[in-house]
This record gives structure tokens, sequence and C-alpha cells, in this order.
């Protein structure tokens, strides 16, 4: 079979094309690709089906699973496929892990080290034990991320453009920042002795709920990540979509009520809007799917994140 791989302007990115076996799949394409290039590693690799020009109709994207043959008429032998360069690729692993690392090692620097000295405030430190419990919480939340990120969560996507990860880190290492530079400010003021237990009562139970959302999530999925989406039961779940960020917003409340900060406050209403908008797609793509119609089963009627809100 000839299969010839041209840009989405029409210039060949392979000179005269690829010959490949008959039972070839689209994996094999890409690793042809990848041989006569160099530079195109599969995983940087957006293969789809030529459009008519003019066309508002969405792009086949090409499975890297189904063989070659699915894509071509019966009597044809010859293939043309869009290539575009998604970029320089890291895992989902090494992405997750560095974006939660910046909070766990900065949030420390600012509790155990008198930094604000150098900004201007003399004197004595005193640290109160909200302080010393919410460098203990934290660092709990962030530490349970790096080890569900490696040892929970099965990943349909093996990759994401290496820039994610600048534009993550950004985020994350910034608010882990922001927020513990007034968690641990010499002027802070601590709140009542019963609001801390109970803020952080609060959480805790959010934090346990969360790592049990995730562990339901993954037996969603085969070990190799294969599977696609299926209906996540139980638990939560039952009532709520994405039950992993309710309780996920839940966990952050409750750090806020023992701490009360506006910078902690902030993080969460930006956490929670993006969380939203992400439970809105995902709860979309469920009905999507599980439309209820040639034998697929229908998914349940469900708040998306925040009941009885949304
Ligand atoms: N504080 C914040 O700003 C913030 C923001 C986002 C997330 N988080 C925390 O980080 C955790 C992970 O975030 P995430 O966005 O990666 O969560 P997610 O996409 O909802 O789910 C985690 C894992 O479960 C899989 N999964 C989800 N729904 C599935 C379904 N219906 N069928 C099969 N597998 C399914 C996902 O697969 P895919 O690989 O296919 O997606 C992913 O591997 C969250 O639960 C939350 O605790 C915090």
């Amino acid at each position: 079979m000839k299969v010839t791989v041209v840009s989405r302007s029409g210039r060949e990115v392979v000179k005269g094309g690829l010959e490949l076996s008959d039972s070839a799949t689209v994996t094999d394409l890409q690793e042809a690709i990848h041989k006569r290039t160099k530079k195109f590693y599969p995983a940087r690799q957006r293969l789809t089906l030529p459009v008519q020009p003019g066309s508002k109709e969405r792009p086949v994207v090409l499975n890297y699973k189904k063989s070659l043959k699915d894509y071509i008429s019966e009597n044809s032998d010859n293939l043309t496929v869009v290539f575009k360069d998604l970029g320089p690729q890291v895992s989902y692993k090494t992405l997750f892990f560095f974006e939660y690392l910046g909070p766990l090692v900065l949030y420390p620097i600012f509790y155990y080290f008198n930094v604000y000295q150098y900004l201007g405030f003399k004197g004595d430190r005193v640290i109160r034990p909200v302080q010393t419990y919410a460098l203990y919480y934290w660092c709990f939340h962030y530490f349970k991320r790096i080890m569900e990120t490696f040892f929970v969560h099965r990943f349909s996507h093996a990759t994401s453009p290496l820039l994610n990860v600048f534009r993550n880190c950004a985020y994350y290492w910034s608010f882990g920042s922001y927020i513990a530079y007034y968690v641990n400010h010499p002027l802070y003021t601590p709140v009542s002795d019963l609001q801390m237990k109970i803020g952080f009562a609060v959480g805790i139970i959010f934090q346990i709920s969360n790592f049990y959302c995730h562990i339901l999530l993954r037996n969603l999925r085969r070990p190799d990540g294969n599977g696609g989406y299926q209906i996540p039961r139980g638990f939560l779940f039952n009532f709520v979509t994405c039950a992993n960020y309710t309780t996920e917003i839940y966990q952050w409340l409750g750090f806020n009520i023992a701490t009360q900060t506006v910078a902690g406050y902030v993080f969460l209403v930006v956490a929670a809007s993006i969380m939203t908008n992400w439970a809105l797609a995902k709860h979309r793509r469920l009905k999507k799917i599980f439309d209820g119609k040639d034998g697929r089963p229908k998914y349940p009627r469900r708040w998306v994140i925040l009941p009885p809100f949304l």
C-alpha cells in the first residue's frame, strides 16, 4: 500500500511517500514516518484524513490502534494522510509531577525560613499551631497527588505538549507561593481553635473521599489505560459526574475555613471555575457516548459537579 503524507498546506512531508504492507496499522505508519523524518516521533504526530477544501467538517483523526485498511475504500491501494506536528511532548506523569512538585517544595520554604525578614519585617516570628497543621495538610495534599499520578491514575493519553508544563507550573507554583506567603506571614491572625478544627476535619474527610473517587475512576480502565470512558458509579459518583472535582473543591474549602486567607479563597474560586468547565465538558461527553441508542446504556441523571446548583 502506498501512503502519501502531506502537511495541511499540501506539501509532501515524506518525499516520495511510504510503501507499507497491506496489514499495516496506523502505529506502523507513525513509526515509518519517524524513521524517515527522524524528528517526528509518534507522540508528536497527528494524522488525519484529508477534507474537501472549504468543508466545515472536522477531519477524521487516525486511531493508532486501527489498521490502515480501515481508512481506504475497498479496491484502492493508496492512502493520503494529513500530518500535523504537535510539537515536543512529555508524558502525563512528568507533567503532573513537575506541576505538583513546585507547591510541595515552595510552601515549606515560607514556613521554615524567615523570608519575611528580607521583605522589611524585623523581629521574631512566632509560629502558630494552625500554621504548622496547614503545612502538614498542604504537603500531604500534594504528596498524595504525586503518588496518585504514579500509582493510581490510568491516563488515556500518553503525552501532553511540553508547553503545558510551563503553563501548569506557572499556575501551581505561583498560587502555592501566594498562599504560603500569607498563611506563614508574621502578621497572620489565626482563626479560633474551633474553626481551625472544623476546617481541617472537613478538609481531611474530603481528601480521603477524593482519594476513594480516584480509586473508583482507576477501576473503570484496564491497567494499560485502555477501555475508553465508562459511566462512573459508586459512592458520590451515584449523584455527581465529577465527584473527584467536588471533593477536591470541598477539601480546599476545609483548608480555607481553617486558615482563612484571601489568597486561599482566590485559589479556591479559580480552581473551582477551572474544574467546573472541565466537569461540564466531561458530563457532555459521557451523555454523548451513553446516549441510550443502539444498545448503548443511557447516562443516568446526575449533577455535574456541585449539587444542588450544578
Ligand atoms: N486544584 C486544582 O486546580 C485542580 C484542577 C484539576 C484537578 N485537580 C485534582 O487532580 C485530580 C486529577 O485531575 P484530572 O483532571 O486528571 O481528573 P479526571 O480527568 O477527572 O480523572 C482522573 C483519571 O481518571 C480517568 N477518568 C475520568 N473519567 C473517566 C471515565 N468516565 N471513564 C474512565 N476513566 C476516566 C481520567 O482519564 P483521561 O486520562 O482519559 O482523562 C484520568 O486518568 C482531580 O480529581 C483533582 O483532585 C485539581
